[in-house]
């Protein structure tokens, strides 16, 4: 489990990706006194170095890394050290063009960008391991590494490729998983369509088919390549703890659902020694702040609960997407506590200097093109003084309320073409559930519905499609020994090969929810539907709708127009010492409230309406002591209930009664006691 801290690293990380290759040589001391004086603890360096590394086969130059080492060292700030594989030299490619890889359609990708790797390649894969274990002999016991940050961002910009060697590779990762061609041909249903297949070398990558290819061949095809990946990091990392023992091993993530969709951090996070994550403000018309809260959530989830590390942000705007708004005053100071306060061991940065030259130029930094002189850096001092302050708050742990279920397997499933509705989003589910949690002040673990959840009181299940019988099994013992369910459309539909589950839907939740549902009907673009409730309260749902019969469920919200007018929309089933309550269209964020409110009832989570929308209050506790987090992200002072008096770490004052924040600030109590 990951539960490492960076060797040596006695502060919160701070700092960022350092690239001093693109500058002379004299710019790097100026860039290590400036480090000093932000107060910069850890540095990311050589994530593209290979080519500066290992200028031609087998032959190396590590004077330029071993002088930025001891320059470092001498500063005292610690190393985290890239092994470049995510962008091997061009003389590489022109000895193995067919390490490049390959679109489903058949376009080979050329040298010029990063990340162009065909991860089934065994010469890649070689090269690979080479320049691991050269970095890992020459530095692995160096006093200034503090850990290992094995290739970049595995999973992006190629999720998948489809060239010759992965058909090959494919083939012999289905004989491991299925056995015998006989059980392929059932879990894929091959009977439709006449896909059946007589043999493994037969099948093909999902590459360009003239209509909608075999489902479960898709979603097969994209386990296999989160798994091949893997096999890649793996490779590294276990070259990385034999010949540098003691120093942990990290890869950094990408959990934010809108910013990575092809790794089942489920499975990755077993295998690092440390969850780090890059996490970058999205301009996609949601709060800002929801979606980084939501990202760190899933990560410290991915972690197990334990400590991670923010390795990548941004300290102003970003230039890959359409629009690349500055980041306000104070805001990334708030984006880095909100990070802090859900568990990050610090908040680093892309990156440290920003380049002249290349494709990230516009891209901010630490260090802005205007150096110094400039609020950027002023604001970095400050949090790196700021960040100094919170060092107490090591190893202790975020504090979460509820659970939400979340599975990248599930959400691959739902984008398979010929769904009933292409307007049904399971991220977007994900993302608005998650939202109205956030704004009922409750902080959010996420967990795998395989995972035991009797510590939550309530559990919320946003569109979850495929769901196998053991997480049908989990959810119903979770109720039936008291928990809190609650369950929306569109999921415990099929089984891990896309397959329907036996019977009515939903599958594995008929019992559960006490219903099943005879059809669905989504609804056409625009169009809405009415739902009347208690004491006449209405919500409305687009999207989606369902013929819904009640079997031991009673019906809470009942739908007033449409096809479905006169049945259930809402409803709600006791089962055992437990509830489950089931939405059966799609609600809006304050829908969802008006339900959950109703569900934390049922959960006897008790309502914490005395904070104001958009004042974040989050918990940290270990054995160091308890921390209350409050982040206001909005334009007024607010004020937070203390339970407990305690001592503010930022302005170093008493604090009891009720905590003033003042506009767009944090503040971080240590609770007495
Ligand atoms: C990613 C990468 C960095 C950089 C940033 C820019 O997180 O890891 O190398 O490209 O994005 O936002
Ligand atoms: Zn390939």
């Amino acid at each position: 489990m990951p539960d490492a801290t960076p060797r040596g690293l006695t502060r919160l990380a701070f700092g960022g990706d350092y690239n001093p290759e693109q500058w002379p040589e004299s710019v790097w001391h100026e860039d290590v006194r400036l480090m000093r004086e932000a107060g910069v603890s850890m540095v990311s360096v050589g994530i593209f170095s290979w080519a500066l590394l290992e200028p031609s086969p087998g032959v190396y130059d590590f004077a330029w890394l071993d002088r930025l080492f001891d320059l470092l060292h001498e500063n005292d700030i610690r190393v985290d050290l890239g092994t470049p594989t995510v962008v091997p030299p061009v003389w590489f490619y022109r000895a193995h063009p067919e390490a490049l890889p390959v679109t489903a359609d058949g376009t080979r990708y050329e040298f010029g960008s990063r990340g162009a790797i065909c991860h089934s390649n065994t010469d890649y894969r070689a090269a690979a391991a080479n320049i691991a274990t050269k970095l890992a002999e020459r530095y692995g016991d160096h006093p200034a590494l503090a850990m290992w940050h094995v290739h970049n961002e595995y999973g992006v910009p190629v999720s998948a490729c489809y060239c010759d060697s992965c058909a090959g590779h494919f083939r012999r990762w289905l004989l491991g998983t299925y056995g015998t061609i006989e059980s392929l041909n059932e879990a894929w249903g091959t009977a439709f369509w006449g896909q059946r297949y007589g043999d493994f070398e037969e099948i093909n990558p999902p590459r360009a088919t003239p209509t909608v290819g075999n489902p479960a061949q898709v979603l097969d095809y994209r386990r296999f390549a989160d798994a091949t990946i893997r096999e890649n990091f793996l490779m590294e990392r276990d070259i990385l703890h034999r010949l540098s023992p003691g120093v942990p091993v990290t890869t950094n993530f990408m959990t934010a659902l809108s910013q990575c969709d092809s790794i089942d951090y489920w499975a990755w996070g077993r295998e690092v020694d440390i969850v780090t994550n890059d996490h970058y403000l999205i301009t996609d018309g949601r709060r800002t702040h929801v979606n980084l809260a939501m990202a760190a959530d899933l990560t410290r989830s991915v972690a197990g609960g334990a400590p991670w590390i923010l390795l990548e942000h941004s300290t102003s705007g970003v230039n890959w997407q359409a629009r690349n708004p500055a980041k306000a005053p104070g805001q990334m100071a708030r984006n880095s506590l909100a990070h802090v306060a859900r568990g990050s061991e610090g908040a680093m940065f892309f990156q440290w200097r920003q380049s002249r030259r290349g494709a990230e130029k516009f891209h901010s930094a630490m260090v802005p093109h205007g150096g110094t002189d400039t609020r950027v850096w002023r604001e970095v001092v400050e949090l790196g003084a700021t960040l100094d302050t919170l060092n107490p708050v090591r190893g202790t742990r975020t504090v979460a309320d509820v659970a939400v279920l979340w599975d990248w397997q599930s959400w691959w499933a739902q984008a398979l073409d010929w769904r009933p509705s292409e307007d049904h989003d399971a991220r977007e589910r994900a993302d608005s559930f998650y939202e109205a949690l956030y704004d009922r002040h409750l902080t959010v673990d996420f967990a795998h519905p395989e995972a035991d959840l009797s510590a939550y009181p309530l559990v919320v299940v946003p569109a979850l499609y495929l769901m196998t019988k053991a997480a049908g099994d989990n959810l119903r013992r979770y109720v039936d020994q008291g928990g809190t369910l609650v369950v929306s459309y569109f999921s415990g539909i099929v089984d891990e090969h896309d397959a329907v589950h036996e019977g009515a839907y939903p599958g594995v939740l008929r019992d559960t929810l006490g219903l099943t549902v005879e059809e669905f009907s989504p609804l056409l673009g625009g169009e809405r539907v009415r739902l009347t409730g208690p004491d006449g309260a209405e919500l409305d749902g687009d999207v989606w709708t369902e013929f819904v019969v009640p079997r031991g469920a009673e019906t809470v919200w009942t739908y007033t127009d449409g096809l479905t007018a006169g049945r259930p929309a809402v409803t709600r089933h006791r089962l055992g010492e437990g509830t489950a309550w089931y939405i059966s269209t799609r609600l809006g964020t304050d829908g969802i409230d008006a339900v959950l409110a109703r569900a934390a009832q049922d959960a006897r989570l008790a309502p914490r309406t005395e904070l104001p929308r958009d004042v974040e209050v989050v918990h940290r506790t270990g054995e160091q002591g308890s921390y209350l987090f409050a982040i206001n992200h909005t334009a007024t002072e607010a004020k937070v209930p203390l339970d407990t008096p305690g001592t503010e770490l930022l302005t170093g004052e008493r604090a009891a009664g009720r905590l003033a924040v003042p506009a767009g600030a944090v503040r971080v109590v240590r609770l007495d006691g």
